[in-house]
This record gives C-alpha cells, sequence and structure tokens, in this order.
C-alpha cells in the first residue's frame, strides 16, 4: 500500500498522520460527491457516473478506483482508470484542497500509472482542461506528451480539454524518478 505523510513536518494542523491509498467502495461515493462539487464546481461527475463506474471496477471489469484516505479514515483524494485492451485513459484524479501541494496527486497518478502498466495497455490517455495548468504540470512530470485538442469538451462551461498521452514502451516509471 502507498503511504504519505500527512503535513510535512511543521505549521499548523501536522499530525504526522499517514496518508493511504485503498480500492473505492460504493459506500465512498457519498464522501467523494462531497470532494467532486468542490474540485469540479464547472463539471462535477453524478452519482449515478460513480455508482456506474464502480459497477465495474471488479475483479476482471475495465475500471479501477482509488481512493486516498487520512489519518481518520477520511477520504481526501480519488482518482480512476478505464482500461479496455490495450488503451487506457484516467476517467478522473482529485486531491482535497487542504492536502494539495504534497505530493497526494502524484501518489494517485502513479497508482493509475502502476495499474495501466499491470494491465499491459501499451498507453495511458487523458484529458485536461485548457485552463488547469497545475495539473498539466503534474501529468509533464509524470512524462505525458500533448497530443491534441477537443474543442469544447467540457459542458456547460464550453471549455477545451487538452488531450495527453504516456507511451509505456518508452517510458518506466519509478518512484525514485519523481520523489
Ligand atoms: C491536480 C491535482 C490532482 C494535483 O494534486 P496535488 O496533490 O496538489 O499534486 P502534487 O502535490 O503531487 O503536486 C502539485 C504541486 O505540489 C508540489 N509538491 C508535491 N509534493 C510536495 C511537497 N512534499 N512539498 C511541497 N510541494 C510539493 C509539486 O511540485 C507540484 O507543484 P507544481 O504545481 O508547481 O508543479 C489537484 O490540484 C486537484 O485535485 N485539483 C482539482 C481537480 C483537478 O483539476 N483534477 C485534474 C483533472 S484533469
Amino acid at each position: 500500500m502507498s503511504e504519505l505523510t500527512e503535513g510535512r513536518g511543521s505549521g499548523p494542523g501536522t499530525r504526522g498522520a499517514r496518508l493511504a491509498l485503498r480500492p473505492m467502495r460504493w459506500w465512498d461515493i457519498e464522501p467523494v460527491m462531497e470532494l467532486e462539487h468542490q474540485l469540479f464546481p464547472e463539471d462535477a461527475w453524478s452519482r449515478g457516473m460513480y455508482w456506474s463506474e464502480l459497477a465495474d471496477a471488479h475483479q476482471g471489469g475495465s475500471r479501477h478506483y482509488t481512493v486516498a484516505t487520512d489519518g481518520d479514515g477520511a477520504i481526501v483524494g480519488y482518482a480512476g482508470l478505464m482500461a479496455v485492451g490495450a488503451e487506457s485513459d484516467v476517467q478522473t484524479i482529485a486531491v482535497a484542497e487542504q492536502q494539495q501541494g504534497r505530493g497526494l496527486g502524484a501518489l494517485l497518478l502513479e497508482d493509475l500509472i502502476a495499474e495501466s502498466a499491470r494491465r499491459g495497455c501499451a498507453e495511458l490517455l487523458l484529458e485536461v482542461r485548457v485552463d488547469n495548468t497545475r495539473a498539466q504540470r503534474l501529468y509533464e512530470r509524470y512524462d505525458f506528451a500533448p497530443v491534441g485538442i477537443r474543442r469544447g469538451y467540457y459542458q456547460p462551461a464550453n471549455v477545451d480539454a487538452l488531450v495527453m498521452r504516456l507511451d509505456h514502451q518508452t517510458t518506466n516509471h519509478t518512484e525514485e524518478d519523481h520523489g
């Protein structure tokens, strides 16, 4: 199981508690929905979409969903992957505002990259809002490269998506690469 220590060793709120990753289950949907509305105010997924995604997250299914929990067991991040044949897609990735900038987004992305590679996918694709430069920087650090633009992909905001791609055949990730 991947773990991080909560807090950076100084400042308010530092408790030294462990952040950990585990598979997302149906009872996580409500806390995930709370974060979803905070983190994607313009294009939040519905509860039904999460039910439908998790319905295929069983062994042998096309989906893989992970949540990050803090030392109290509260959900502070989540991420999802779709893998079909040689292709996989980052369905979603998000970290609670108060936990951002501590490497949790990177930990969740590493989990999806590892699962995509474990399933033998040749590539991992994602869409990201063209104005979401923070997320784009995270993906670039993991060797995702821009491959195109999808006009008006995010509705109703009518914002374009940048499509990014990670080629598993030309990249070999280790945690040491990205620290
Ligand atoms: C995009 C997102 C998932 C990144 O999550 P995160 O936990 O903040 O990601 P990380 O901490 O791994 O990296 C973010 C930044 O923190 C910095 N960081 C990482 N670990 C750190 C640490 N230990 N100490 C200080 N800074 C650190 C990184 O260098 C990075 O800096 P940069 O933005 O200048 O490149 C998060 O911002 C988020 O949930 N955004 C809203 C939802 C969203 O846009 N999702 C993506 C949809 S495509």
